[in-house]
């Protein structure tokens, strides 16, 4: 490895939303925090070197979008994905969530409805009522701890004349990455309705196990059909620089949308974000191979421990993100209870399930992108925890 994963770094009193604002969110500042997703991983060194450079110029006007920030994300996708895309089909955006809802103002109006594949990562459903539209809901199908889209009762919906849908693609928090069954499915009635899709695909790069993250786009019919969002910031642990992209093959559908966040004066970047963009882009794919290896690691330590030491609790193996979603039903407690306890008892700051709408009752979901250390210290705390409801 060249890269070290196992580097425990100091990040309390730097600002972070994961450790420094524990006590207001959990009440407590001692716990180990496996909530939201973004790494205890440097950035690769080739990103810190050129955010080094460009500090070191000291000058930080106004910024222009050159030709070499797209070719940087045009390279990769190709590299990683085949996927053939142009300049003339990307736009620059500050982060993933301002796209949807960009997205959300561009092409619908108050009162129209969206559809949802809850559990799925909340800021879907908060994007859609914060602009009183309607959030309808095609929620996930669980078969023995395995999620499935209900593509029935999706075409039901299709049907009564919802036509807009937000997809989770790997799938944040169950972790699917969506195979080809189920997109080429779901295309077909996407086309067959006429419906639009809004495809986050931000976790896309982070694929485990052999699985192979597919876009949706690339299924006939959907290039016209499609905005899809990407960034390099879950890949390369950049959120905090606020830098992304949109690519739409539907010219018409990316003017509007360009229109939008240019009414919103939202045109250019910042210096460091897209520094980071280009920097990881270009240079960080041996970091990410190395990464995806470490984060196997940690996931295959995490079920291992859960068959062994924490067995009331039903744990998923991700295909996709860094994201474990742990089933807390067993214990039947409520969810106050379930966070009361690890925050109390287990001195742990998971993602409260519901944070994924009330389909992720008596869940919560664990980050495992931290040092093996601290993902073990975590496992161990957890275990003494359960050991005092065992008795
Ligand atoms: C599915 C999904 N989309 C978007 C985001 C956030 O994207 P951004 O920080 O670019 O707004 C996250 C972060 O966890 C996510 O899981």
């Amino acid at each position: 490895m060249v890269y070290n994963f196992d580097e425990v770094q100091s990040r309390k009193n730097n600002e972070s939303i994961k450790w420094d604002a524990l006590k207001e969110r959990y009440g407590k500042e001692d716990l180990i925090p496996l909530w939201v997703a973004d790494m205890e991983f440097q950035a690769p060194l080739e990103v810190r070197e050129a955010l080094l450079e460009r500090l070191n110029q000291g000058i930080f006007g106004y910024t222009a979008l050159g030709d070499d920030f797209y070719q940087a994300f045009i390279n990769w996708v190709y590299k990683r994905h085949q996927w053939i895309v142009e300049k003339k089909e990307l736009l620059f955006s500050p982060g993933v969530v301002p796209s949807i809802v960009m997205s959300i103002l561009t092409f619908t109006k108050e009162k129209d409805t969206i559809i949802i594949q809850p559990p799925v990562y909340g800021p879907f459903e908060a994007s859609i009522k914060d602009h009183n539209r309607q959030v309808i809901k095609n929620p996930l199908k669980e078969i023995n701890g395995n999620y499935e889209m209900d593509l029935d009762h999706l075409e039901s919906l299709f049907q009564a004349g919802h036509k807009v849908m937000i997809l989770c693609n790997p799938h944040n928090p169950v972790g699917r990455v969506w195979d080809d069954e189920t997109l080429s499915k779901l295309s077909r009635l996407v086309v067959q309705y006429d419906a639009m899709v809004i495809s986050d695909e931000i976790h896309s790069d982070l694929v485990f196990y052999g699985h192979q993250h597919r876009l949706l786009v690339n299924y006939e019919g959907m290039a016209e059909r499609t905005i899809t969002f990407m960034a390099p910031t879950k890949t390369f642990n950049l959120a905090g620089l606020q830098t992304s992209i949109i690519i739409c093959k539907n010219e018409k559908w990316l003017a509007k949308l360009k229109d939008t966040f240019y009414k919103m004066d939202l045109k250019i970047n910042n210096y460091f974000g897209q520094t980071a963009f280009k920097a990881s882009y270009d240079k960080g794919e041996l970091w990410l191979e190395e990464l995806i290896k470490y984060l196997e690691g940690n996931m295959s330590f995490a079920l291992e421990f859960f068959k062994k030491h924490l067995y009331e609790l039903k744990i998923n193996k991700p295909e996709g993100t860094y994201l474990m979603w742990v089933d807390f039903r067993n214990l039947h407690m409520s969810q106050d209870q379930i966070n009361h306890f690890l925050v109390n008892k287990a001195g742990l700051a998971f993602s409260d399930g519901l944070f994924f709408g009330e389909e992720g009752r008596g869940f919560m979901r664990m980050n495992i992108a931290c040092p093996r250390t601290m993902l073990e210290k975590a496992l161990i705390q957890l275990e003494k925890a359960m050991r005092t409801l065992r008795l």
